[in-house]
């Protein structure tokens, strides 16, 4: 298992991402002595051994299910454990290609933070690159190292280290970095030091991401001072729109909404009465009535419920319970809308970009 190399099947001690719900990804090594308990049931992590990345398998009681996935950065980066603000795929997805970082690339990223920009940049530059990741914060820096270890990047090295104050160079390591990602709170007081540690032969790039547009300012500022150019600011406002149809509710679906409730709060008294006489001992109430071909019918309790239900499941209600309509049923007027999903998750930052050209 790793998060750059595919497999199909999962084996004792993979990570799995359990796929709970849409919102709810859980991240899992596979232990067959371990279970996992959802509010969708308990599944043996013993079942899951064996089975294709991307099976469902079913709970102990064979009613829930979860989907079994494959480890991608995209997925570490909406379950990992938060320790800062992260860089979310839009974000990461558009820096990548802004950048240029290719397989092969030679990058560096500070800070480190909780390490979802880290996998998926490790991810991209593949075996032949190289990541530099630095992190001053001493417990953020040593979860990271495990996460790191634990998930197989290889090709990353991770410094425990403040560089605004001590720069990027690292004893016995010849950086030649082509790309630049800063998500600190003060990048303008690191950027004089990349200078040392960029590959001059060639077009470097940067990325430096502020939530706010004082820290923008600064940032382009230093970044005149120290001769990048093509500098641009941009935001990514990452919405996804979804379509589909709404019934058209008119005035008399909401006269019939209202006689509908005033029906069942009649019939909820009627029942209770007749609970009620029934334990009493009482006979409970008969009534007569007339069919079709005039002839009369005692209508006991039983049979008048059976009518009950049978109009309820037909009749239909506009706006509550009742006959369930597919949306489009060409009985129904429909008009068609749009609504953006809120639930996608990008980080509002300024994304400020500029590189500097090769020294001749
Ligand atoms: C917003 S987080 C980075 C999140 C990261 N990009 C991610 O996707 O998970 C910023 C991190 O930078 C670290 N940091 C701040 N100033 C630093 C400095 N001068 N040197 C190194 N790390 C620094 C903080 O401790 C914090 O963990």
């Amino acid at each position: 298992m790793s998060f750059k190399n595919y497999k199909d099947f999962i084996e004792e001690g993979d990570l799995v991402f359990a796929w709970i719900s849409r919102g709810m990804i859980k991240p899992i090594h596979v232990d067959s002595t371990q279970c996992l308990n959802t509010r969708y049931g308990t599944f043996n992590h013993s079942s899951m051994v064996g089975q294709r990345y991307g099976s469902q398998i079913a709970s102990k009681t064979g009613y829930g299910f979860i989907y079994l996935l494959h480890p991608t950065p995209e997925l570490w980066t909406v379950s990992l454990p938060h320790r800062t603000q992260i860089v979310y795929s839009p974000d990461s997805s558009y820096i990548t290609q802004k950048l240029n970082i290719l397989p092969g690339s030679r990058v560096i990223e500070a800070g480190t933070g909780s390490g979802s920009f880290t996998h998926s940049l490790s991810r991209t530059i593949s075996d032949t690159g190289k990541l530099f990741t630095y992190e001053f914060h001493e417990v953020r820096y040593q979860k990271a190292l495990e996460e790191f270890q634990d998930h197989g990047l290889k090709n990353l090295q991770l410094t425990h280290r403040d560089v605004c104050k001590n720069g990027f160079e690292i004893e016995g390591e010849v950086i030649n970095a082509n790309a630049i990602f800063l998500d600190l709170p003060a990048p303008w007081s690191a950027i004089p030091n990349l200078d040392k540690v960029i590959n001059k032969g060639m077009k470097t790039t940067i990325c430096c991401f502020s939530p706010c547009i004082e820290q923008v300012e600064k940032t382009i500022h230093e970044l005149h001072k120290q001769n990048w150019t093509s500098i641009e600011t941009v935001e990514i406002n990452h919405r996804k729109w979804e379509s589909h149809k709404n019934m058209v509710r008119k005035l008399d679906d909401v006269i019939a909404r209202l006689k509908d409730i005033q029906q069942r709060k009649r019939e909820g008294v009627e029942k209770l009465r007749k609970a009620r006489d029934e334990r009493l001992n009482k006979r409970p109430a008969e009534e007569e009535m007339e069919n079709d071909d005039g002839e009369k019918k005692v209508k006991t309790q039983n049979n008048y419920k059976k009518d009950v239900n049978v109009e309820k499941s037909q009749s239909f209600n506009p706006f509550g319970k009742g006959l369930r309509i597919k949306q489009g049923d060409p009985n129904f007027e429909w008009k068609n809308v749009s609504k953006d999903e809120s639930e996608i998750k990008s980080h509002t930052s300024f994304l400020t970009f500029a590189f500097k050209l090769p020294e001749f």
